[in-house]
């Protein structure tokens, strides 16, 4: 984790800020970021398109990880975007992510969505269904407009990763089914609001097991891009979707350059550019949850850590059995020796747990900690339940930080709830 180091001083450091330092003058639970492994993340990628001798461009998935700052960063290293709602097309486009680099996916685009979208001047629109079709067409028309459709295939291929995050296998919602994909693709090119530019595919996500799966499924699109082809059918692109993994544990991904081979060797001799939609290999490792002990409780079997962040700040351990390194903060903690111990929030729920049997030094209270690899599907999936104010995060660039989004209030959270006029007391 190149952008976290250990320091006999310091303690543990985030680029060159002690994240003691930001505890200090932010609090705690804070989602720190670094800028640097944004950008080095996103380098890397480029990196191995372009060493393969593909044309390809990088639509960041912004679900994993939307926070302005974070846009802005991988807008400015020339990232396009992958969105999902109207509320992520604003951000992208708030960021600097023009709408004219962004794909929009989704299962249930809504007709307001939709109209947004189209007249930002978005590059691709993923369709999911035939229902969907008509309703773009519908609506693209209306505006006197063509919407640029691609389809999204399901290849029906086991991405291999955890149920609740694999989209690829014909019994998942999302995409068309391979067999009927080139009949609709026909349909789709005689509707007066649609202007078909390519196909599109995403298996799932937290890919780790090689890049097999993705080989099969870019193998069924070349094949059906030739088959289009061969009905004198208009392919512009393929979306070869997101999905590349990152070691949370001991787990071993694929590196970027095994999928832009994958791609290669399947997709490579139609000549056509391709498009991926990278989020967690992305934001992942760029990202630390940092909390503080509240207090060390010694049950009769088990010694628990209790932490001030909980499921509502990182849900990923309570949802998917996820793991995630963690590690003390303090230097002395880094140097002591450590014993097992079940790393729990304080949310009134057993699922509130991060870690169990996890080697910690003792941490008194007041001690921190921080989660590992928490830049994606983090901050973004947070709640506040427990009525517990959404965490602040903190972008690190080098020797600075900033905090760019201020934890919320208590009074933030009652600020939004109205009453109604029969439970208000009356007046005098
Ligand atoms: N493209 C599409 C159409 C997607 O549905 C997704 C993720 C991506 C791209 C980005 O996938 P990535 O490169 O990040 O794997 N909350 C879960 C992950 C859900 C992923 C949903 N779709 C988690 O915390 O593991």
């Amino acid at each position: 984790r190149p952008a976290l180091s250990a320091h006999a001083l310091d303690g543990l450091l985030m680029e060159e800020v002690p994240l003691a330092r930001i505890a200090r003058e932010v609090g705690t639970p804070t989602w720190v970021y670094s800028a640097g492994t944004l950008r080095r993340r996103f380098r890397a990628l480029r990196a191995a398109l372009d060493g393969a001798g593909l044309r390809a461009s990088i639509h960041y998935a912004a679900k994993a990880n939307d926070n302005q700052a974070v846009l802005r960063v991988l807008a400015a290293e020339g990232a396009g975007a992958d969105i999902v709602s109207a509320g992520e097309l604003r951000a992208t486009l708030a960021a600097g992510i023009p709408a004219g680099a962004t794909v929009f996916s989704g299962v249930g685009k809504q007709p307001d969505e939709i109209r947004l979208a189209l007249r930002e001047g978005i590059f691709q629109i993923n369709a999911e269904s035939a229902e969907e079709i008509e309703m773009l067409s519908a609506i693209a028309a209306g505006m006197g407009l063509r919407a640029p459709v691609a389809l999204r295939v399901n290849p029906d291929v086991d991405a291999r990763t955890h149920a609740k995050i694999t989209t690829g296998k014909a019994e998942n919602k999302f995409g068309i089914a391979f067999g009927d994909a080139h009949a609709l693709y026909a349909q789709m090119a005689a509707l007066p609001g649609i202007r078909p530019i390519g196909i599109a595919t995403h298996i799932g996500s937290q890919i780790t097991e090689g890049v097999a799966a993705y080989r099969a499924a870019y193998a069924r699109l070349a094949e059906m891009v030739r088959g289009l082809r061969g009905a004198g059918l208009p392919v512009e692109r393929v979306d070869c979707g997101g999905g590349l993994g990152i070691p949370y544990r001991d787990e071993a991904p694929p590196p970027p350059e095994a999928l832009a081979g994958a791609i290669k060797a399947t997709l490579g001799e139609l000549g056509l550019p391709v498009m991926l939609e990278p989020g967690r290999w992305i934001a992942g490792p760029a990202g630390v949850l940092l909390a503080s002990v509240v207090l060390q409780k010694q049950g009769h079997a088990r010694r628990f850590v209790v932490a001030d962040a909980a499921m509502n700040d990182l849900v990923r351990p309570a949802m998917y059995e996820a793991w995630h390194g963690i590690l003390p903060v303090s230097p002395s903690a880094l140097a002591a020796p450590c014993s097992p111990a079940d790393v729990v929030g304080p949310v009134c729920e057993t699922g509130d747990t991060f870690a169990r049997g996890r080697a910690l030094p003792a941490l008194p209270p007041g001690d921190l900690i921080a989660f590992l690899d928490a830049g994606a599907y983090g901050a973004v999936m947070s709640s506040t339940y427990n009525a517990r104010p959404l965490a602040a995060e903190v972008l690190v660039d080098g020797a600075r930080f900033a905090v760019v989004r201020p934890r919320q209030t208590p009074e933030d959270l009652l600020a939004h709830q109205r009453l109604p006029e029969w439970l208000t007391p009356a007046a005098g």
